[in-house]
């Protein structure tokens, strides 16, 4: 989605932001720009549509800016196409100039008032309301961050925005609701940024700016303001390394984090298992009461993280704990009958997804009591307003395609399991095994990996196809959705998943040899039953990929194949099988040539509605 990149320095910004801008470049986005005031005290402005080479070689020509202060954007559309002149920053008459991010619900409106007020827009943003507006307030002989405050009083959505005006050209301001912003700080320097990881090439020391703030920075002066009054925020020492956030020796991101699984889920585990128990504290002080009172769960999430929800709600029950999982999205518009005691538990890598953010304020109005995050981005909106909080150490995930942030998710929602399934009469022998289980975990992701070259020779059969269809039972269910999301999302071939048992109520009908069918049939007491299902594909000329073990006995021949997973226990085997499924859909990507880590018309946050 949108990013955003700000700096004040007494040297040339302009590196600083498009280096910035770059490291965005995984969040999605089809255009960009810069704006910087420069020596003259004028605004200079470049835009490009496309990638941020786009941009760079754009600056490269013509007059290229310099300046001390400065504002950059990459775009992600959503009010009007991808366009120079739709591009951020937008600017009002040669003296402010704002980038943002987010959507501007009134902007109809604000629109209608300023031409009334005889002002001319150049684009089909909302954002042009907003440099308008600041225009208007500056007019008024408002100085720049009471003019923000004033505009920002006056919007409606969710968004960030940063802004310079050459009233103020040492100055730049930012501003928060409801989307991420923090503010990067280093002697005598400081930068805006609506995600840590742009600027992480310059500094570790930030500060996250919380709903409704507005920094004021100017050359290693920060202040910040609520309701316009100063207040003070904690400044945040980021772990991240400019390096985790390199691709070293791997072709795509994508190939990275799936070989990084390993490591993601022993950091996930780390700190947090004995040889034989789990450590409670894991969840913070405050878990055991809430354990305690815990008689439902309601899991929300979006997208990839949903699927974990799904995983999640079918090893909960078997251990008798109560479990309902809706996509986040659905979840927030629809009357609920909010069932006593309820644990509501938020999924999302990135913490900053919009419709969880806003499920979990609805649910918190429905009168849902707590709310556990399960996240990988320790600064997000939904890990700080939650009240358990179960980091998945995944690191920097970089693709679109979500890979390690899945399976750490697994991971954390069964120590998630563990906990809440000592409450529902779960003894401490099955915990120790599942404990034994989940330290294996790493060992066995390495075997997974070791089918890499397998399936690379198979993918090759999907390269002409149109569709595709996975097959699951159980768990493993959400893990064909998981796969088929993946190879949708990156290779753009259309496919479904399907419960097994109901192909014969559909989808039966699409099978022949042009659709190939991925079944995943792990050694488990649904196997019999999904052998039936793959004899339904093979009667109707149907051609099959089987993941499995080989103690299951399912034979290849002309029309089956079979991708030989190790032996693993029913209790993590979803974790396991999901991580053939991605390779299947890297290597397919790879082949088609597609924009495997920028998928098309997909971000990595998706912050806005
Ligand atoms: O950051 P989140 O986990 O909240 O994101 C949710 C989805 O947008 C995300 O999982 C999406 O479906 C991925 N691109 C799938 O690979």
């Amino acid at each position: 989605m949108c990013g955003i990149v700000g700096a004040v320095a007494n040297r040339d910004i302009v590196p600083i932001l498009v280096d910035g801008l770059r490291r965005l470049e995984y969040r999605g986005y089809d255009s960009s720009g810069v704006a910087v005031i420069e020596a003259s005290q004028a605004i200079n402005r470049v835009r490009a549509v496309g990638k941020v080479a786009e941009l760079e070689s754009a600056l490269r020509k013509g007059s290229a800016p310099t300046g001390g202060t400065g504002i950059a954007h990459t775009r992600w559309a959503t009010h009007g196409r991808p366009s120079e002149s739709n591009a951020h920053p937008h600017m009002c008459r040669q003296r402010v100039a704002v980038v943002c991010n987010g959507i501007i619900e009134n902007h109809d409106q604000l629109r209608s008032e300023q031409i009334s007020a005889g002002y001319e827009f150049s684009s089909e943003t909302d954002t042009e309301v907003i440099v308008t507006e600041i225009h208007r307030h500056l007019e008024q002989g408002l100085e720049l961050r009471p003019a923000v405050q004033r505009t920002v009083e006056a919007l409606e959505g969710a968004f960030a925005i940063g802004v310079i005006a050459t009233d103020q050209p040492d100055r730049l301001v930012g501003a928060r609701r409801g989307s991420p912003l923090v503010i990067g700080l280093k002697d005598g320097e400081a930068f805006l940024a609506s995600d840590m990881a742009a600027l992480i090439a310059v500094t570790q020391r930030f500060i996250i700016l919380e709903d409704g703030d507005i920094a004021e920075i100017s050359c290693g002066n920060v202040s910040v303001y609520d309701d316009g009054r100063p207040v003070q925020r904690p400044i945040h020492i980021s772990p991240l390394s400019a390096d985790a956030v390199e691709l070293g020796n791997y072709r795509h991101y994508m190939l990275k984090e799936i070989y990084e699984q390993g490591r993601a889920v022993a950091d996930t585990l780390e700190g947090r298992l004995t040889t034989n128990r789990l450590l409670e504290a894991a969840f913070g002080p405050d878990s055991g009461p809430i354990f305690d009172a815990t008689k439902f769960v309601q899991i929300i999430a979006c997208g990839t993280s949903y699927y974990a929800g799904l995983v999640a709600r079918i090893w909960f029950e078997a251990h008798g704990i109560p479990c309902d999982v809706e996509i986040a999205s659905e979840f927030r518009y629809r009357a609920h009958v909010v069932p006593d005691d309820t644990l509501l538990v938020a999924i999302s890598q990135s913490g900053e997804t919009a419709d969880t953010l806003a499920a979990v304020q609805e649910a918190k109005r429905l009168g849902y009591r707590y709310c556990a995050a399960i996240c990988n981005v320790p600064e997000s909106a939904l890990v700080r307003g939650a009240d358990l909080v179960l980091m998945t150490h995944a690191g920097p995930e970089i693709g679109v395609a979500s890979t390690k942030a899945f399976t750490t998710q697994l991971t954390a929602l069964l120590l998630l399991m563990i906990a809440l399934g000592r409450r529902y009469g779960m003894s401490a022998d099955t915990e120790a095994k599942i404990v034994a289980e989940l330290r294996s975990l790493p060992v066995k992701i390495e075997q997974a990996l070791r089918l890499d070259t397998e399936i690379a020779q198979i993918a090759e059969q999907f390269a002409d196809k149109q569709h595709a269809l996975f097959l699951g039972r159980g768990a493993h269910f959400p893990i064909a959705l998981e796969g088929a999301l993946k190879l949708k999302e990156i290779s753009y071939i259309h496919a479904e998943a399907y419960p097994a048992g109901e192909l014969k109520h559909g989808p039966l009908a699409l099978v022949d040899a042009n659709m190939p069918v991925v079944a995943v049939a792990p050694n488990n007491q649904l196997l019999e039953k999904l052998k039936s299902n793959i004899h339904e594909v093979r009667a109707r000329g149907g051609k099959l990929i089987v993941f499995t073990e080989a103690a299951a006995g399912i034979d290849a021949d002309s029309d089956l194949q079979v991708l030989p997973v190790a032996p693993v226990d029913d209790s993590i085997s979803p974790i396991i099988y999901s991580i053939p499924l991605q390779l299947l859909a890297y290597h397919v990507a790879v082949i088609k040539g597609t924009d495997i880590d920028k998928p098309r018309n997909l971000a990595k946050s998706v912050t806005v509605e």
